[in-house]
């Protein structure tokens, strides 16, 4: 989690605070020893004072003490290297959990006695951490025929945008309502502007990029990944996942039911609206409000190489003014889908998976371009299964998706595998025709792939 300059210098003077406290309890011989133990592991005690910091806007003492300790936790094992130095960081954590909470505790209330100035940044509005299993439920319970209907869409974002335009405190019933967010993708903002207040009036981006995957496809990919998740859980602990362009977390709250609790979540989401939504529904994942772009830049070298699970609908389309948010001259892509494709999938750990929901060029589409994208992917990583999904998943998008499961190869190939020409070729579906779901009216063999 990223803290704004505020938070990092109030968790410095709280941790000042803590020394000075500790010391003036202590016996004189204790000292310096206590002194020299905070000089080493301050970085530490920063990172959790800025995480009590920032619960304190808007947790109850108990939850927010148990967020904090929580989110530093999983932050600093998804920054583990390897998963040897991943179970040595689970091992600390465990054997000092009572001195920990004790720490976590003495800072909350420092930060009460001595009024450690409040960062003025928008207030998270959770006030519970753990997200039962009944609201996921909810969450993923939004039917077909309202994502068909534009006028119970346009109704279900409004009542949304009330609830977060209200300031008040979120709870159960207004995380129902939230799920009820489709976005804005095929409707009219124009129509309903005057109900909007102007922090919430989302950009006419909006209006294409925003068509949620259908839970129902959420949940079937849930069940297809569940047991490569639950062997890497295994052998790792934790499942690293990103969701780059994550929406209000369809993909994210699909993939977290039972034994999903092993993935530690990393959302990415470049519209303030959704981010600020997602973030309310899921008070315990890690959500990041911005361009994919600049994230992967920030933190490319954490990144690379240690991501086990990428699940994305991205964008689709020309890429925007996000373009030049990553420097990286690998992935010059102009079209947005083919960027978070490669982008994410270079991201992964050697057999980490990448699932990816993008129009039907790449997989068949004929041009050069298409042909010599394909085989650059397919270099990298193996393709474990595609399937071509009807048209009428994205009501009034009009147009062909497909839905395609890589595993990482950790490395590349110096030429393409044998039983890869085919898919190069463009000719997946002559090799598994069962995996076109629906009926195909139109081929479009030389057509312009989009
Ligand atoms: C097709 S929607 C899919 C949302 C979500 N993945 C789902 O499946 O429900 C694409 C999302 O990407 C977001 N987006 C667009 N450009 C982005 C960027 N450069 N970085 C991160 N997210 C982006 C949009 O705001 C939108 O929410």
């Amino acid at each position: 989690m990223q803290f704004d300059e505020d938070t990092k210098r109030g968790a410095k003077a709280l941790v000042g605070e803590l020394v000075e406290d500790s010391t003036r309890r202590a016996r004189p011989d204790q000292v310096a020893g206590i002194r020299s133990y905070y000089e080493t592991k301050g970085g530490l005690y920063r990172q959790l004072a800025a995480r009590i910091l920032y619960s304190r806007r808007s947790l109850r003492r108990e939850d927010g003490l148990e967020w904090s300790l929580r989110d530093l936790r999983n932050d600093i094992l998804s920054r583990a290297s390897s998963p040897e130095s991943q179970r040595q960081f689970e091992t600390w954590f465990l054997a000092r959990d009572k001195m920990l909470r004790g720490v976590s505790a003495r800072l909350w209330d420092l930060a009460e006695q001595h009024s450690v100035p409040q960062p003025v940044a928008t207030p998270i509005v959770a006030q519970t951490v753990e997200i039962p299993h009944e609201l996921l439920v909810k969450y993923m319970s939004v039917p077909l025929s309202a994502e068909a209907d534009p006028a119970k869409r346009t109704k279900g974002n409004l009542l949304a945008i009330e609830v977060m335009s209200s300031g008040r405190s979120i709870g159960f019933a207004e995380r129902e309502i939230l799920a009820g967010y489709t976005g804005w993708g095929g409707l009219s903002i124009e129509s309903v502007a005057g109900a909007l207040p102007p922090k919430w009036t989302p950009s006419s981006d909006a209006l294409i990029h925003e068509y949620y995957t259908p839970p129902l496809l959420c949940l079937s990919l849930a069940r297809v990944l569940r047991k490569y998740v639950e062997a890497m859980a295994r052998t790792k602990g934790t499942v690293r996942a990103l969701e780059p362009s994550a929406g209000i977390g369809r993909f994210v709250n699909a993939l977290s039911f039972g034994s999903y609790k092993a993935v530690s979540w990393t959302a990415v989401e470049y519209s303030p609206i959704s981010a600020a939504i997602l973030r309310a529904m899921r008070p315990d994942i890690r959500v990041v409000e911005g361009s994919f772009e600049k994230f992967v830049a920030a933190e490319e070298s954490s990144l690379m190489g240690n991501i086990d699970l990428v699940v994305a609908n991205p964008p689709y389309g020309e890429r925007g003014a996000s373009f030049n948010d990553d420097p990286n001259r690998n992935y010059r892509e102009r079209k947005a889908y083919v960027y978070f494709l490669r982008r994410c999938l270079d991201l992964l750990a050697p057999s980490g998976i990448g699932v990816f929901l993008i129009p039907y060029g790449f997989l068949t589409g004929q041009s050069a371009e298409y042909l010599s994208l394909r085989k650059r992917v397919l270099l990298r990583h193996h393709l474990m299964a595609a399937f071509r999904l009807p048209s009428s998943l994205f009501p009034g998008a009009n147009i062909v998706t497909d839905l395609l499961l890589f595993r990482s190869r950790g490395g590349e190939l110096t030429e393409v595998a044998g039983e890869d020409s085919a898919i190069v070729e463009g000719r997946y579906f002559e090799l598994f025709p069962a995996h076109l779901l629906g009926q195909e009216l139109r081929s479009d063999k030389g057509a312009k792939d989009e």
